[in-house]
């Protein structure tokens, strides 16, 4: 999609949508409708495994694959493995992440977030104080550095990495998924430096694991590797892709599902105000905003393992499938005045963690942090307002959000 549509999406979405099971392509299929998405997610038949599959993306184009070559080549995270050796890598990292077996992990980052919630708006309190200007940067200034110490924490990464680690993902994040640009010198150039930083990355993240291998030490990644439960632990490979999947995913959506509910929240001033004075209805609003601006906009690519039918439409087998998350949220088949914000609705499931086996695996985290961070936004900023709306968008069409949110307040209270 084009990077022009980024700030929304969502009129190009309800076109499709007419067609909620749409060809796009020879064998590539694109579903926006609500029950034809939770249909999909859930369905045997399809695989998330490239290597399963007689084709794969090529840029754009959809190629052939050599199944050797898919086979060895493949990445072993858990979002892009099918049954059975899906379910056993995910217990083995739920182990040690939620319960039964671990469940004071989630619920003991609740006073981290707030104190480091605090300690941000502390640093912007003093900021407009010493300069004067009373303005701030929700992205960098708030929303960037809360999940990302929490997902440093929880997988026991060595924090003093974290600017390295901030370059390298801003740099991938910036040409994956770039869309039909990806052909311009400027896509191209995005997509080489992003090569560059993932290796990097990559060979971060490895020593990494190398190192907890030789000498175990805190959190996720460690417990994982050294596991005497019934699945045994991960393999170095397991852990490698694992680690590379969850540090990533376990921040980036969540930085901009904290900028989409200020931003959600200023656009609809009724709302803030209510919100500021109704604690207790803060989680209901938050699913709201993750349905209206999901910050993963389509499911990972899947692939049609026989024919499927869905929807009246009969999808090849060897298909690729783009489950459109955002465009099925907003399906008035199943959400009534799906465009309007509304902090009160009740019957809300939406797809912004998917569905099905892949749901997102950090969900309870994330909700906890997102809540987390607008209460303490919303006691003590005073007088929000939007600088510029829209915002600037970052490049990325799948892990959508803003690139800045600027904010001007009348005071930051203690
Ligand atoms: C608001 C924040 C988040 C959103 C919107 C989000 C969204 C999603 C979605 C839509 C999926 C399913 C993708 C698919 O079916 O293809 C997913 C999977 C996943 N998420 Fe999240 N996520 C968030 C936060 C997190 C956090 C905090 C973590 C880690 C602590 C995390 C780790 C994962 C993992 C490991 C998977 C793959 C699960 C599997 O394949 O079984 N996510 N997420």
């Amino acid at each position: 999609m084009k990077f022009a549509n980024r700030p929304d999406p969502y009129p190009f979405y309800e076109e499709l949508r007419r067609t909620p099971v749409a060809k796009v392509s020879d064998k590539t299929y694109v579903v926006t409708g609500y029950p034809e998405v939770l249909a999909l997610v859930h369905d045997p038949r399809i695989s998330v495994d490239v290597s399963r599959s007689p084709s794969g993306f090529f840029g754009e184009k959809l190629v052939q694959l050599d199944p050797a070559e898919a086979a060895q080549n493949r990445n072993w995270s858990m979002l892009v493995t099918d049954p059975p050796e899906h379910d056993v890598m995910r217990r083995q990292f739920m182990r040690h992440f939620g319960p039964p077996h671990t469940p004071d992990l989630i619920p003991s980052m609740e006073g981290f977030v707030v104190d480091k919630a605090n300690e941000l708006l502390d640093a912007a309190a003093k900021r407009a104080k010493d300069s004067g200007s009373h303005r701030m940067d929700v992205v960098e200034d708030f929303s960037y550095p809360i999940p990302v110490s929490v997902i440093f924490r929880v997988m026991g990464a060595p924090i003093e990495d974290e600017p390295k680690f901030h370059g390298w993902v801003t740099d991938f994040m910036q040409a994956a998924d770039v869309g039909p640009e990806r052909m311009s010198p400027e896509g191209q150039a995005a997509i080489a430096k992003a090569n560059q930083s993932s290796a990097e990355l990559a060979a971060w993240l490895d020593d990494l694991v190398e190192k907890l291998i030789r000498e175990p030490g805190p959190g996720l990644l460690s417990a994982a590797l050294h596991d005497d439960g019934p699945d045994g632990p991960v393999s170095a490979r397991v852990a490698k892709a694992n680690a590379l999947l969850l540090m990533i995913a376990g921040h980036d959506t969540t930085v901009n599902t904290i900028t989409n509910a200020v931003m959600t929240l200023l656009r609809n001033p009724g709302s803030w105000d209510l919100l500021r004075d109704n604690r207790d209805l803060v989680p209901r609003a938050v699913e709201e905003v993750q349905r209206l601006q999901g910050a993963v906009q389509f499911a990972v690519n899947r692939w049609a393992m026989t024919d499927i039918e869905v929807g009246g439409t009969r999808i090849p087998a060897g298909s690729a499938v783009f489950l459109v998350l955002a465009a099925a949220n907003r399906d008035p088949r199943r959400f009534p005045e799906p465009d309007r914000f509304d902090p009160m609705r009740q019957d809300n499931e939406h797809l912004g963690f998917g569905s099905g086996i892949h749901t997102c695996f950090g969900g309870p985290l994330a909700r906890l942090e997102i809540n987390l961070a607008l209460e303490v936004f919303l006691r003590r900023v005073k007088s929000p307002r939007l600088v510029v709306d829209p915002p600037p968008y970052r490049h990325n069409q799948v892990f959508r959000g803003p690139r800045h949110l600027w904010v001007d307040f009348a005071e930051i209270t203690d």
